[in-house]
C-alpha cells in the first residue's frame, strides 16, 4: 500500500475508535502496558520528551506528574488528539505524522522519544528511525514498546488487524535499532505479549 493511502487509513481507523479507545479490558491492558514500559526508564528532569504515535495521550497522565517534564504528543489521528487535549489541556498535542517530525522540530531537540504500541503503524520503518535518530539529542533514548505474538501469529495478526504496517519480532526489533544507529541498552518482556527495547543515540550495545 502507498505511504499517504496507510496514513489516510490509520488516520481513519482511529477516528472512528477515539471515543471507546481507552475502555473495557483491551484500555485497561493499554494502559498497563504503558505504566510497565514508564517503569523500564529512569526519566531525568527538565527532559523534554516526545511520544509518537501519542493516542489518547496516556503515557503523559503518567509523566506529567513530574512537572519539570517538557511534554510533546504527536498523532495522525486529529480525533486521538482531542481525546488527549481534554485529559491534559496543558499538552502540547501536534497532528503530524512520524515521517513529518523533521518539519516540526529542530535536530538534536528530544532527551526522549516513546512509542508505545503504535510502531507497527508507521510506514517506511527506516524512514521514521531516521527521523527519530534527527529530532533526539546525542546520548537520547529511544523507547519502542511493541506485541510479538510469534511468526506464526504475528503474520496473521498483520493480515487482521487494520492500518497496520508490520508486526515485528524482538529480533528483528533489535536490528532496526542496529541499523540505524542505535546501541541498544534494554530489551525485555513486559507482559505476555509485549516487550520494550530501548536504545541510545550513540555509544555502545549491551545486547
Ligand atoms: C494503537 S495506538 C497507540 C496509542 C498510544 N501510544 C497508546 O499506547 O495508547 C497507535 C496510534 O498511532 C497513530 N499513528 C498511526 N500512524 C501514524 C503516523 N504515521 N504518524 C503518527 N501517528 C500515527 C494512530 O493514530 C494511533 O493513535
Amino acid at each position: 500500500m502507498n505511504i499517504q493511502k496507510q496514513q489516510h487509513k490509520n488516520e481513519n481507523i482511529f477516528d472512528i475508535v477515539s471515543p471507546v479507545y481507552d475502555q473495557g479490558i483491551i484500555g485497561k491492558w493499554l494502559f498497563s502496558v504503558i505504566k510497565k514500559t514508564v517503569n523500564e526508564v529512569k526519566i531525568k528532569h527538565n527532559a523534554k520528551i516526545l511520544d509518537a504515535g501519542t493516542g489518547t495521550g496516556n503515557l503523559f497522565l503518567i509523566l506529567e506528574k513530574n512537572k519539570t517534564l517538557d511534554l510533546y504528543g504527536i498523532d495522525i489521528s486529529k480525533k486521538m488528539l482531542n481525546q488527549a487535549k481534554k485529559k491534559i489541556p496543558h499538552g502540547q498535542f501536534i497532528q503530524l505524522s512520524v515521517l513529518d517530525l523533521d518539519k516540526k522540530f529542530k535536530e538534536n531537540y528530544f532527551d526522549y522519544i516513546f512509542v508505545i504500541d503504535a510502531f507497527h503503524h508507521f510506514p517506511e520503518h527506516k524512514k521514521v528511525m531516521k527521523r527519530f535518530r534527527a529530532v533526539l539529542k546525542y546520548k537520547g533514548t529511544l523507547i519502542i514498546t511493541e506485541l510479538d505474538f510469534g511468526k506464526v501469529f504475528n503474520y496473521l495478526f498483520h493480515v487482521l488487524e487494520p492500518g497496520n504496517n508490520w508486526i515485528y519480532t524482538k529480533k528483528a526489533m533489535k536490528n532496526i535499532f542496529k541499523e540505524s544507529g542505535f546501541a541498544i541498552k534494554k530489551q525485555k518482556n513486559i507482559g505476555i505479549f509485549s516487550y520494550v527495547t530501548i536504545g541510545l543515540k550513540g555509544g555502545v550495545s549491551n545486547n
